[in-house]
């Protein structure tokens, strides 16, 4: 199968930003799209930052950050992704915004390109639904931090052809990750079986069962996992969670899915986590 030699990726925040520099270290053509240049700029400098520090932890040659960097565009206008082979959606957790970039891609890219959403819990049928060629939609799920997590979801909506998983799948080969293929549910595989669990911890810390830190050590050190699962709520951010709860818990109706009180409220004072300075853990500015 031909590698893609030109991607656009919709959106440079944590994911967006991430999407696209492992696609530009894959030596492909990335063109990102953000709403404003100030929002760009910043998703930009989240990439230049991220492989600054590569550089200086000696993971990254010095000369290769400044290629990778070569191969990254950004644009502000979604029009300009028309040349792009595929194109991965990274906007705000929000049906109507993910359709709004969806039939606006639909009408602007070749009929041959393929159109992935990183939604982690809404559904790609439904996201597919808005185009004329709802068989070239399918998920493609990445893990927070993106240039270092392997793996990727590729989610089949009920529409989507052969022909698109099967260039969805070679371009996870491509940029270096794993993939796992999933149906169109809420939480896929990995939010599946996450998600109940950060909410489990959450509960035990609101019956006073253990303390955070022990919460956390416990998992870490008993299981082996590299961030004990309050931590992780932290890194994952605790409006992420609480909302993806939400929809798994509209879907299936169990109450392992239900965000338990404690989250909501925490979500509700602002405590979001490292993002906010608060979660869990309190963290520098
Ligand atoms: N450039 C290149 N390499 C880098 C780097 C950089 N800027 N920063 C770090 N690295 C490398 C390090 O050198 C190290 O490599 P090594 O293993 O060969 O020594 C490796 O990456 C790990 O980095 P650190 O040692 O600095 O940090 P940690 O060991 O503390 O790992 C972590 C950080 C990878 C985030 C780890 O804690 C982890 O895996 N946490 C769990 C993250 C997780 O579960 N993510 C999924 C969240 S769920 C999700 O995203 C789904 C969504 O829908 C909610």
């Amino acid at each position: 199968m031909a590698a893609f030699k030109r991607v656009g990726v919709v959106g440079c925040g944590l994911m967006g930003s991430g999407i696209g520099q492992v696609c530009a270290q894959a030596g492909i053509e990335t063109l990102v799209r953000e709403v404003d240049q100030p929002t760009l700029d910043k998703g930009l400098g989240r990439i230049r930052k991220f492989l600054e520090d590569g550089v200086a932890k000696g993971k990254v040659q010095a000369s290769d950050k400044d290629k990778i960097l070569g191969n990254i565009k950004g644009t502000t206008k979604l029009e300009d992704l028309a040349p792009c082979e595929l194109v991965v959606e990274a906007v705000v957790e929000n049906i109507g915004a993910k359709r709004d970039v969806f039939s606006v891609l639909d009408k602007v890219v070749k009929p041959d390109a393929v159109l992935a959403s990183n939604t982690s819990s809404l559904s790609i049928t439904e996201i597919a639904a808005t185009t004329t060629h709802p068989e070239r939609v399918l998920g493609l799920h990445f893990f927070n931090p993106v240039p270092l997590m392997k793996l990727v979801e590729i989610i089949r909506a009920l529409p989507t052809s052969d022909a698109a998983f099967d260039r969805a799948k070679s371009f996870v080969e491509q940029i270096g990750k794993t993939a796992v293929v999933c149906k169109d549910t809420p939480g896929f595989v990995v939010n599946r079986l996450l998600v109940p669990y950060l909410l489990d911890a959450v509960r035990l810390l609101e019956s006073g069962l253990a303390s955070r830190e022990d919460i956390d050590n416990g998992m870490k050190l008993g299981c082996g996992y590299p961030m004990g699962p309050l931590t992780l709520l932290d890194f994952v951010g605790l409006d992420t969670t609480y909302y993806i709860a939400n929809i798994m818990f509209e879907e299936f109706r169990q109450p392992h899915f239900a965000p338990p009180p404690l989250l909501k409220r925490m979500v509700l004072a602002g405590y979001m986590g490292r993002k906010s300075g608060r979660g869990f853990y309190e963290y520098g500015k």
